[in-house]
């Protein structure tokens, strides 16, 4: 390969976020614009599909100008498009998608389909040039999984969430506390309050059982029995943040229990990882960055994890995930269904 560098211009909108970055394979982000749809989702409670849609429609073009323009450079200039193909809400998903492929045919550019999934796990090679293979926890509002990351494309599902995701349980009980959406970062900020994490005994499902997987819905049931049995309302801050604590140490200690079991998983013994990885929405979260960290450092292994704003749903993400495809040459030839459902063992 030439020295030249190589520009990618990468579009996601599978979820409330509109967001296209121009990223190039010196690893530098030279523009990424975020547009956020959380506040228009907030009165719901939650996304509502039919109106992210309509949403990104209105501004996918004028963030992707923006995007440009911020990286000082022409569409001319960019040498590969990508855009999420899937998974997530498919109105959203078919928005960018048909805006690049529309953006690649009109410029000729070639097309990265990229697996949002993938974005996630690979912006810590963006970020941190991890090297390959890495154990990683992929923890978001769509999916909470373990995954053996052996290169690009290449994934072994070692763990997932029989229920429930992580990023949901968050999201769940800020609202049984009238915290509103999104919840894991309101949860987040409560706990550094200083609230006090044994008061509210939540259980850690699973967590005495071989395996890797989890389960997050017996902490959200245990979560509204502990509501269900406080008589005081309004719910005083204390209680609250005391709440926040509790659940949040249940699920960290779900987290760090079922990591160490994928340690001992014979797939990953035999890769020997020597990077343990979060991402996804919940990466950004306090105590489970700071926890993998501490179990790293235990274990000798490295930690690597994306700084705050691409823990969430971004364009840079994608734009890497597309390079990194793009040098493998895994550019679209034909048509691609964008799709809702697209687990990463299917790549
Ligand atoms: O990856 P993401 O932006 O969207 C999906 O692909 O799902 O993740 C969003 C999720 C939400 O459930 C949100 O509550 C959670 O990430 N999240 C957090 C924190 N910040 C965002 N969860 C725990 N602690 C945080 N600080
Ligand atoms: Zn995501």
């Amino acid at each position: 390969m030439s020295d030249k560098k190589i520009l990618c211009l990468g579009i996601e909108s599978s979820c409330d976020e509109t967001s296209v970055a121009v990223v190039n394979s010196d690893r530098q982000i030279m523009s990424h614009i975020i547009y956020s749809q959380i506040p228009q989702h907030q009165k719901f409670g939650g996304v509502v599909p039919e109106l992210a849609a309509r949403a990104h429609i209105l501004v996918l073009e004028d963030v992707t100008r923006r995007a440009l323009a911020d990286a000082g450079v022409e569409i001319d200039d960019i040498d590969v498009i990508a855009a999420t193909a899937g998974p997530g809400l498919i109105g959203g998903v078919m928005v960018g998608w048909m805006g690049a492929v529309g953006l690649s045919q009109a410029t000729g550019k070639p097309l990265v389909a990229v697996n949002h999934l993938e974005g996630h796990a690979l912006v810590p090679r963006l970020t941190n040039d991890t090297p390959f293979p890495f154990l990683l926890l992929l923890a978001s509002g769509g999916h909470t999984q373990i995954l053996l990351v052996r290169g690009v494309g290449d994934y072994e599902l070692i763990g997932q969430t029989l229920d429930d995701s992580a990023g949901e349980a968050f999201d769940k009980v800020a609202k049984m506390l009238g915290l509103g959406y999104p919840g894991g970062p309101v949860i987040d900020a409560r706990v550094q309050l200083g609230g006090d994490a044994t008061r509210f005994k939540f259980p850690r499902p699973l967590c005495d059982k071989p395996g890797c997987d989890f389960s997050f819905s017996g902490i959200k049931t245990a979560a509204r029995t502990f509501l269900e049995k406080e008589p005081n309302r309004p719910l005083s801050d204390e209680f609250i943040n005391d709440f926040c604590a509790s659940f949040q140490a249940a699920v960290v200690d779900s987290v760090i229990n079922r990591m160490h079991n994928a340690l001992r998983d014979p797939r990953v013994k035999a890769a020997a990882p020597k990077t343990l990885v979060v991402a996804g929405g919940v990466a950004k979260n306090t105590a489970i960055r700071a926890a993998l960290e501490k179990m790293a450092a235990e274990l000798d292994m490295q930690y690597a994890a994306p700084p705050l704003n691409l823990c969430t749903d971004n364009g840079a993400m994608i734009a890497w995930a597309g390079l990194e495809n793009f040098q493998l040459g895994r550019v679209v030839t034909g048509p691609v269904a964008p799709r809702p459902r697209w687990p990463l063992t299917e790549l």
